[in-house]
């Protein structure tokens, strides 16, 4: 503290994302001239699609680079509207949709105008670190879900009715997971739509990974059906995992217009609005030609399989296949470390940076998460060092 200047108690209470603090950990290491293999963070190894590359190519060279509306861009929203149609079979309304920079924002706009000091948001633990610090920030308190290894890591309806109290303002959920890679059954999507009908709450779904389903008999369920996002259901979603545009930062929400209009002034508020030529690639993206998209997942797939595969085979760690996202959250258990003491082993030993399931809340202790939209070969090497730096140490 300078000058005995204090900072707002919020200030003292933001955690940012535990990736983040690893990226740059391991950078320090790369100018120190080590190799690292990276498996920390949600980033596909693949670059944006073509085609959606030149649609922001020539948006910006026609002269769209100019502030533009700051719920989105009109095209962008039919567009969305008619993709919603497909995948979830309702037609959000326009005002019920919300153009954001990244899905990550999404997540501050709702909590921000959902909760107040001191109220309640359930999240499903282990869960994506965003979802304790926005809660946090904004003054308010995380309850965990936990997610069971026995259950597949699916959450269950019954441990999350059993969390609820009147102080529970928020709901969220996250299928298929980060960290986990679970999908939740449709059965179960219907029962946590019901609790937060009955209780008269919110109910966040988080659907970044949506296209990110790898297993034929497993089919993406959303709430939003039940209430068409009219009531109390809000949708995230992004473009950063399917379609390989982390740094473009583009997000989506379609929520409840009342809910919606207040999320829109508080993006106006803090960054007016999202650049048009970036919107002009999400439409690209949706409405453009997918082979490339569809090729990434494939590809996603058999490396998801040959990795777990891999870890399966190295003693001291088992690892279920997850139906979706990008992520593998192994156990680690038998290794007899902690998550945070093999996150470093595996950085110093193995020249492997992963995370610590610990990052993902209470109950990931014992697991640690690996990205796998990392080449095969990396993914081969990963393996490799692993498995010869645990036979080195016993
Ligand atoms: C579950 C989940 N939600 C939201 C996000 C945020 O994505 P972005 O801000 O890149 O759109 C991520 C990113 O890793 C995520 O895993």
């Amino acid at each position: 503290m300078v000058n005995n200047i204090k900072l707002s108690d919020i200030a003292y209470n933001i955690d940012g994302q535990p990736m983040f603090k690893m990226l740059s950990k391991v950078q320090e290491l790369e100018r120190l001239g080590k190799k690292i293999l990276h498996f920390e963070l949600g980033e596909p190894d693949f670059d944006t699609p073509d085609n959606i590359v030149e649609a922001t190519c020539k948006s910006i060279r026609s002269g769209e680079t100019h502030y533009v509306n700051s719920s989105g861009l009109h095209e962008f929203k039919i567009a969305i509207q008619k993709t919603t149609l497909n995948s979830r079979n309702f037609k959000p309304d326009l005002n019920q949709i919300l153009i954001t920079p990244g899905a990550n924002s999404i997540l501050y706009f709702a909590i921000k105008c959902i909760v107040n000091q001191g109220d309640e948001v359930v999240v499903p633990d282990p869960g994506f670190p965003t979802y304790f610090s926005a809660i946090k920030a904004c003054g308010a308190k995380a309850i965990s879900v936990p997610l069971f290894e026995k259950n597949n890591f699916r959450l269950n309806p019954d441990d999350l009715e059993k969390v609820i109290t009147n102080k529970t303002r928020l709901i969220i959920i996250n299928s298929p997971s980060n960290p986990t890679g679970s999908v939740m059954l449709a059965s179960e999507i219907e029962a946590v739509y019901k609790i937060a009908k009955k209780h008269n709450i919110f109910l966040l779904s988080d659907e970044i990974y949506a296209r990110l389903i790898f297993d034929d008999k497993i089919n993406f369920s959303s709430p939003s059906i039940f209430d068409e996002c009219k009531e109390r259901t809000i949708i995230v979603n992004g473009f950063s995992k399917a379609f390989a545009m982390t740094g473009w930062r583009l997000g989506v929400a379609i929520g409840p217009a009342f809910l919606i209009e207040k999320m829109g002034l508080l993006l106006e508020t803090i960054v007016s609005c999202v650049p048009p030529f970036i919107q002009r690639a999400g439409i690209e993206a949706i409405n453009g030609d997918q082979s490339q998209v569809n090729f990434m997942r494939e590809e996603y797939k058999k490396r998801r399989d040959f990795l777990v595969d891999g870890l399966n085979k190295i003693s001291g760690i088992s690892c279920i296949k997850p139906a979706g996202a990008i992520y593998v959250f192994a156990n680690i258990k038998n290794t007899k470390m902690t998550s945070l003491e093999f996150a470093d082993f595996a950085l110093n030993k193995a020249q492997l940076a992963l995370l610590a399931g610990d990052n993902f809340g209470k109950y990931g202790n014992g697991y640690v998460r690996l990205c796998y939209v990392n080449s095969l070969d990396n993914i081969n090497l990963a393996i490799k060092n692993l498995k010869t730096a645990l036979e080195n140490e016993n």
